[in-house]
């Protein structure tokens, strides 16, 4: 494929990717015996915890009349609609009783289903899996599986610490993904005396590989300009530090940095909520900064700095986009942005043919920017 070195346009729609899991609440939002809602491509759910504290997902109306559930009964097992007083068993979402049959009516309550969602506690959030053609359980069918199970953040060790924070992006899940992984807003975005100002910049030089279903940016020696890494050298040698950083459809950035012993990792999602809207949940482990005072509050704390930034940001291009306006993508600081677009039309396409996804990256590439 011929690269020039104009702008490209960028495709306004967005689309909403069904087949994965994503993060729904974080974990310590949902508590046993009670319900939350929560709403994922555009899909509202009720969420909760049995007696014994399992997650489970419901699709938030009822199959008879499609009242919501989430302010229905609910006794730690069975989940009651406050309209007619169905019973649905939360975890598969099968019908248990309907109080309006009488003793010789046959109907047979238990093929009918709520919908219901493959749901999973990892590392602080309860995961949802949205399967393809919209809710399996929805009226007569049983839930069905996911394929895999929900992704988990990469740890080093047995002991660690394990932090998450979140914020609403009222754009788009692709302007929030672009926007994560794009390296040119960083001095204009995120400057701040303790990590890096605008006359730090500099031209910069970063190999990438496809990896499945994504790409990686390969294993390097962190930018010297910034101050978490300038601490990371207190605990190892600047030449033993290295971070690698992978995007992965439909929505996943996990980055690891590992220095000696110490290791750092986190595992962001930006998650569809609806078309114009996503949310953006960082989770991070590490095991470093453990004799350093405040060290999770500090890290804690950067982290937020830099969410909170680009929260503020989006909110002002969410104005912007109001009337969409022609927008572009430039080579080679908005090349990632490029290849996500790419994947995604390559796995609805592999999904639509049923071959394997063509990866639109033939090999290792070398991007450079300045930043
Ligand atoms: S709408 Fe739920 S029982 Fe009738
Ligand atoms: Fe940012």
């Amino acid at each position: 494929m011929p690269e020039l070195d104009l702008p490209q346009r960028q495709a306004t729609d967005t689309l909403m990717l069904t087949g994965f899991w994503y993060r729904a609440l974080p974990a310590d939002h949902v508590h046993r015996n009670q319900l939350q809602k929560a709403t994922l491509l555009e899909i509202p759910l009720v969420i909760g915890r049995d007696r014994q504290g399992q997650p489970f997902a419901l699709r938030d109306a009822c199959p008879h009349r499609g009242m919501p559930l989430n302010s229905g009964q609910f006794d730690g097992e069975n989940l009651e609609c406050p309209y007619h007083g169905w019973q649905f068993d939360v975890h598969n979402g099968q019908c248990q009783l309907i109080p309006s049959l009488t003793h010789d009516q046959t109907l047979k309550v238990d093929r009918i289903y709520a919908g219901s969602y493959p749901c999973e506690e990892q590392d602080h959030f309860i995961w949802v899996f949205i399967p393809d053609p919209g809710p399996p359980g929805a009226g007569f069918n049983e839930p069905g599986e996911a394929p895999d199970p929900a992704p988990q953040i990469e740890k080093f060790s047995p002991k660690y610490k394990l932090a998450y924070l979140q914020a609403e992006m009222p754009v788009s899940i692709d302007h929030g993904i672009i926007g994560l992984m794009d390296p040119a807003h960083g001095p204009f975005v995120h400057q701040a005396w303790w990590w890096r100002t605008q006359r730090s910049i500099h031209e910069k030089k970063k190999n990438f590989e496809p990896i499945p279903s994504g790409f990686r940016m390969s294993a390097h020696t962190p930018s010297s300009n910034s101050a978490p890494y300038r601490l990371l050298r207190l605990y190892a040698d600047a030449d033993s530090i290295t971070t690698t950083i992978d995007f992965v459809l439909p929505n996943i950035r996990t980055e690891t940095i590992r220095a000696g012993k110490y290791w750092f990792s986190s595992l962001t999602t930006v998650t569809p909520i609806t078309r114009s809207q996503c949310r953006i949940d960082v989770v991070a482990a590490w095991n470093i900064f453990r004799w350093f005072p405040f060290g999770p509050d500090l890290l804690k704390f950067v982290f937020a700095k830099f969410v909170e930034q680009d929260r503020r940001t989006m909110e002002r291009q969410a104005e912007g986009l109001k009337r969409n306006p022609h927008l572009m993508l430039i080579d080679d600081a908005d090349r990632p942005a490029k290849w996500y677009f790419q994947l995604k039309a390559a796995h609805q396409e592999a999904k639509r043919t049923g071959t394997a996804l063509k990866h639109p990256m033939t090999g290792p590439v070398t991007l450079k920017w300045r930043s």
